[in-house]
């Protein structure tokens, strides 16, 4: 980490839309037709679990999490978007807010993080993916690409069916 001035901190109103402005750079306009988006669209994110990354009271980062049931089971959260600004990568930044955000969700009680993502970069946060054919989404996915962390030993295994979001 850079800098003694950073921060993690909850996400306040005044930060949507520097965060959209920052989505819409990562992800560009093709964002909205994503599965993961689709699973989100007119769902709250939960508000505890949405952080911002502040360095020296400049927000360079943030990442939300929804809740979402998996065929029947509660108690999973889909993380996204999880976005720092290109002229901050590389940094630590991205790492600092998964690692933050995954211990909040632990101690909200979360049992299951689940994303669309890199394995190569989520790997290291210990992501894995999802066996084929276990979760569907509203839209197709990459398999490769639908990745898994157990906060609670055996969640995973549990998690069979479609995902949904909900508001928590
Ligand atoms: C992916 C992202 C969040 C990483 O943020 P960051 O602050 O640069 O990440 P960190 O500083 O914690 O980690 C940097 C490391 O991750 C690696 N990395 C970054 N994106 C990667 C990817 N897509 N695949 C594999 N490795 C990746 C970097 O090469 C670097 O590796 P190193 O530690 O060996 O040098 C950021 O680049 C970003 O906002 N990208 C666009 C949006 C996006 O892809 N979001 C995630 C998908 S949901």
């Amino acid at each position: 980490m850079s800098s003694s001035s950073f921060v993690i901190r909850l996400e306040t109103e005044g930060d949507a839309h520097i965060l959209s402005e920052l989505s819409a750079q990562a992800f560009g306009p093709g964002r909205f037709a994503r599965s993961a988006y689709r699973v989100r669209e007119s769902i709250p994110p939960v508000g505890v679990l949405c952080l911002c990354a502040m360095l020296g009271g400049r927000l360079v980062g943030g990442i939300r999490f929804t809740a979402i049931s998996i065929g029947d089971q509660e108690g999973a959260a889909l993380l996204g978007p999880l976005v720092v600004d290109p002229a901050e990568k590389g940094q630590g930044f991205g790492r600092a807010l998964v690692e933050e955000g995954l211990a909040r969700a632990r101690s909200e009680g979360f049992s299951l993080v689940l994303l669309v993502g890199d394995m190569p970069y989520y790997g290291r946060f210990g992501f894995q993916p999802v066996a084929p054919g276990q979760m569907t989404l509203p839209g197709p996915v990459d398999p490769a690409r639908l990745l898994a962390v157990e906060l609670v030993p055996g969640a995973l295994q549990r998690a069979v069916g479609q995902v949904k979001g909900h508001a928590r």
